[in-house]
């Protein structure tokens, strides 16, 4: 599996979609989706390409049983965060349910990746 240009192509999807987010911010001059911006680039784009590189760089992290859970529920953790943070600024009642267990997701995706890459880099290269 290209782990790295799934990675890629969503964060780019991710850029994209917050870039034009940015434009219209400014535009409308209303700054109530700021965090979702910053949170869509951040978690979209800049983390979500950075798995993608690491993957280009260390090949072995593909050959990880893990390697599929993880990709799967990075990009839809760090997607949902972003948009669970838009449902929330937008709702009425500013239910932060989405936001939390995304949230969440987002850790667990983290902490999969480094065990992938303690187990599949950082030890396998100092054996
Ligand atoms: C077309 C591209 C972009 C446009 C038009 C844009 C526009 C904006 C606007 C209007 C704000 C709100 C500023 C305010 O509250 O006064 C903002 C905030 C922010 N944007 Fe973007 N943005 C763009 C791309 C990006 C990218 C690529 C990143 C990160 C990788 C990013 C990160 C941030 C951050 C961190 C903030 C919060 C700044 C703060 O509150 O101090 N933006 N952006």
């Amino acid at each position: 599996m290209r782990y790295d240009l799934i990675f890629i192509t969503t964060a780019l999807l991710c850029l994209l979609v917050g870039e034009t987010l940015g434009i219209h911010m400014g535009i409308s001059q209303d700054f109530t989706l700021v965090p979702a911006h910053v949170h869509l680039n951040l978690l979209g784009w800049v983390t979500l390409a950075a798995f993608g590189l690491m993957h280009r760089a260390y090949p072995a992290l593909g050959a990880s049983r893990m390697a599929l859970v993880q990709c799967v529920l990075a990009i839809i953790a760090n997607i949902a965060m972003p948009a669970g943070l838009a449902l929330m600024l937008l709702s009425a009642n500013h239910d932060p349910t989405l936001v939390k267990y995304a949230s969440l997701a987002v850790i667990l995706a983290t902490v999969l990746f480094i065990i992938m890459f303690v187990r599949k880099v950082a030890l396998a290269k100092a054996a």
